[in-house]
């Protein structure tokens, strides 16, 4: 299980434990202190088994949109079952919640220690990609590698989308970004290109209010800004129509796009599509045509809130290679 250690002195005795427990990478006694030192007082998730820390890893701002993977370790006997791969996927959770663009992090070249080429290995496996080698930055003997991962590349946004209930900031949502959102919509398949799906953004900070006002129990109490997604039971060919699929694409894709941006969303639709038709008020609201209806809306806006990803099944339990006993 993996958990965010908030209490300073706990950090350091878990960065300790695993440190000294690893001197093929943290031999010298001056710089594996200063990252027991630094962790302290840099976000730090650890892996436990029961009461016992098995691994470790820190983040560190080096720039108003850049993280550096500061250090991680996981206990030698503890290799190769995942738990590097949890740690970063939580650290990498965080960071993009946070709206950093860039991880990088630095170790020794690939070719100069065994060692270290594992690592170069995990670090590739987890999708970095090298930037540079300086070969001085620390010493002759050990050239420094830095690789980098961008934070908002398509396989990252679909990673780090969740959905977001918590309060947001009061921050405008500029025009620019919410017509980005919105093309992202439009641009989503549809089937035979029927294009089934049309959107009201909303920004006006009365008109917000007004909606607000007939979400009852509320939600999105604090959004600056909405997407209404309306849909169109349009016939794609002979009594066949996709709307649903047509508007479940266009949803996904702006949620997408909502976090390429650096906001947060949620896909309230069962929400406002009860019995108490919340959707055919807000309709009202918005002037929608009689063919329309409305079936989902979008906050948009910065998080205020600390927020955590949902437990999803193993992967394993949902996807099978080739046949459903498929072994992967
Ligand atoms: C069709 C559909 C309807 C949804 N309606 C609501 C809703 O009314 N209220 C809500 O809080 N979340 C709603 N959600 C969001 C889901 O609860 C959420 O996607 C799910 O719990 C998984 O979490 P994740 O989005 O963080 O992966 C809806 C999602 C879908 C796909």
């Amino acid at each position: 299980m993996i958990r965010f250690i908030e209490d300073p002195e706990e950090k350091k005795k878990i960065s300790r434990k695993i440190l000294e427990a690893l001197p093929e990478w943290f031999e010298v006694e001056e710089s594996r202190e200063g990252y027991i030192r630094d962790s302290a007082i840099l976000p730090l998730w650890a892996f436990f088994e029961g009461d016992e820390a098995q691994g470790f890893l820190c983040l560190k701002e080096t720039g108003r949109e850049t993280m550096e993977l500061a250090v991680m370790g996981v206990l030698k006997e503890c290799h190769r079952k995942g738990i590097g791969r949890r740690l970063f996927a939580a650290a990498k959770d965080y960071a993009a919640q946070k709206g950093y663009l860039f991880i990088q992090v630095k170790t020794v070249r690939y070719g100069v220690y065994p060692d270290y080429d594992r690592t170069n290995e995990f670090y590739l496996s987890l999708g970095f990609k090298e930037l540079e080698v300086i070969d001085d930055l620390w010493d002759e003997a050990n050239p420094c590698q830095i690789y980098v991962m961008s934070l908002k590349d398509a396989i990252n946004v679909i990673g780090t989308r969740h959905s977001y209930r918590g309060k947001y900031l009061p921050d405008p949502v500029p025009e620019e970004d919410l017509k980005q959102i919105a093309n992202a919509g439009i641009n989503a398949p549809s089937g035979c290109n029927k294009q089934t799906t049309s959107i009201v953004v909303v920004n006006d900070p009365e008109l917000l209010d007004k909606i607000k006002g007939v979400i009852d129990p509320p939600v999105a109490a604090t959004a600056p800004a909405m997407i209404v997604v309306l849909a169109s039971k349009i016939v794609a060919y002979r009594d066949r129509t996709f709307y649903i699929q047509d508007y479940s694409a266009a949803i996904e894709n702006m949620l997408l796009a909502i976090t390429a941006l650096g906001y947060q969303s949620c896909w309230y639709e069962g929400h406002i599509t009860d019995e108490d038709r919340i959707c055919d008020k807000i309709a009202e609201l918005l002037n929608v045509p009689d063919e329309y209806e409305v079936v989902c809306i979008l906050p948009v806006g910065k998080a205020a809130d600390d927020f955590h990803a949902p437990g999803k099944k193993p992967f394993g339990e949902r996807v099978k290679f080739n046949s459903w006993d498929g072994e992967l």
